[in-house]
């Protein structure tokens, strides 16, 4: 496959001037992401991607749980056919920091010969993306490229780069639009940051 992408490079993201509902006020200290700049970042990203997969079968494979959102208003996008599978790893539990690898559900579809688009929510440390990545390539795919909504490269530990990235954001912990703190906040509609005190840790301390 050709090399990707029309895809407008990801700007760092400042604060949006959205307030942050006065309901999630306690929680999340700033909203990083509104709910229409994601919207248009994903419609732009499903079109580049629509564009870069013309005239191919695509094999969506999402990781578990914090894409659930971004797979759904992503892939809706797609006036094509594809498959779809769901691979569940757990890189932490009920924290903030990136610990071991834990598979949770394994792959149903078989990937020998498909044009595999990894989806993930994050990429931090790069630990979960590039474990997930060498073990499907195990399957020897046509292709195997890899999409994320959010790339935090200050935590980079490995070399691991996606190659569709929504946007880039500050090396704090965010959650909202899937991504969770202890299994809550997924269902925010935008991405904010968690004020410190919820994970324990002294205010203006970062993750
Ligand atoms: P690594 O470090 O392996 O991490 O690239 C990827 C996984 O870690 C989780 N993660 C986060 N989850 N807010 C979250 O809700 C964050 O700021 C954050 N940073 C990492 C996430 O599950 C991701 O798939």
């Amino acid at each position: 496959m050709n090399s990707s992408s029309h895809l407008s490079p990801p700007k760092r993201i400042s604060p949006s001037r959205s307030r942050v509902p006065a309901h999630y006020a306690d929680d999340i200290e700033q909203m990083l992401i509104s709910a229409p700049r994601i919207r248009s970042r994903v419609a732009e990203m499903a079109k580049v991607i629509a564009g870069d997969y013309q005239g191919k079968r695509l094999v969506v494979v999402a990781l578990l749980n914090g894409t659930i959102l971004f797979l759904a208003d992503l892939i809706r996008h797609f006036e094509f056919p594809l498959s779809m599978d769901l691979i569940g790893v757990s890189s932490y539990r009920g924290g903030t920091s990136s610990g071991e690898l834990e598979y949770t559900k394994r792959l149903k579809l078989d990937l020998r010969d498909q044009h595999v688009l990894v989806v993930d929510d994050i990429l931090d440390t790069g630990k979960t993306l590039c474990a997930v990545k060498s073990e499907l390539a195990k399957q020897r795919p046509a292709s195997l490229r890899t999409c994320v909504l959010l790339d935090k490269p200050e935590g980079r530990k490995t070399e691991c780069e996606a190659d569709y990235v929504g946007f880039v954001v500050p090396h704090l912990f965010v959650v909202g639009y899937g991504l969770d703190y202890d299994e809550r906040y997924r269902n925010l509609p935008f991405v904010g940051v968690l004020r410190p005190h919820v994970y324990g840790a002294p205010a203006g301390s970062k993750s």
